[in-house]
């Protein structure tokens, strides 16, 4: 099973996004994480498709990893697409149909992913598990960065893990050395560090400390 770590540009500092980005680039990390929150699905405002699509020019080779906290995904799938994302991940909690959303992320040629609140039981995603690329479950109440890692999240990984050995299991939330290894043990193989990552200086040695961590 591959590792990814993913940092989270949500963390960055915006006043130097481009650097940001060329500094999460450089440091080894997998792929670049992009939240995107709509003031509605969470209580809060990030940043549109303008970010993605600097990503894309800042850094054309380092992956673009999208992940939607919007009640309407739908109506924004062929903008995300058209702005540079490659994988679309879309809440089960979202307002619209997932089983079509999924199938039109993958329609657009790029990796579908769906995403599980800490309040939502895991099997609202036995539906779709035939379905998608990769899984995230959410390790913190999404909208904010920063936040406190919620353990009780872990079992919903070891549930997935046990229906799907050969699926990309991704943790997002108060991901740091040593909630990366307690997601790792319960299954995950992608992690997303926003705080973590950027708040280092020598991102490059934090992503192999957490590389090294989660073997
Ligand atoms: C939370 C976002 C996360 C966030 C993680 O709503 O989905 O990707 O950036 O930040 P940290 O790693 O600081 O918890
Ligand atoms: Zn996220």
């Amino acid at each position: 099973m591959r590792t990814q770590i993913l940092p989270s540009l949500l963390a960055a500092d915006f006043g130097r996004l481009g650097e940001e980005i060329g500094r999460a680039e450089a440091s080894g990390a997998e792929a670049l994480h992009l939240d995107i929150m709509d003031a509605h699905f969470v209580p809060n405002l990030s940043f549109g498709p303008d970010v993605v699509a600097l990503a894309r020019r800042t850094a054309p080779g380092f992956y673009r990893n999208v992940h939607l906290m919007m009640s309407r995904p739908d109506l924004y799938l062929e903008k995300f697409a058209a702005a540079g994302a490659q994988t679309i991940q879309i809440h089960v909690e979202a307002d619209c149909d997932l089983h079509t959303e999924l199938r039109r992320i993958r329609a657009l040629g790029l990796k579908n992913a769906i995403v599980l609140n800490p309040e939502t039981p895991v099997e609202r995603l036995d539906p779709y598990l035939g379905e998608v690329d990769e899984i995230l479950v959410m390790t913190v109440h999404p909208g904010y960065g920063g936040q406190k890692f919620i353990a009780e999240c872990l079992p919903k990984l070891e549930y997935l893990r046990a229906r799907l050995p050969g699926i990309d299991l991704m943790v997002d939330g108060g991901i740091n050395l040593e909630t990366s290894v307690l997601a790792a043990r319960a299954g995950a193989n992608q992690f997303v560090a926003g705080s973590h990552l950027f708040g280092q200086s020598d991102m490059r040695s934090a992503v192999e400390a957490m590389r090294e961590a989660v073997k």
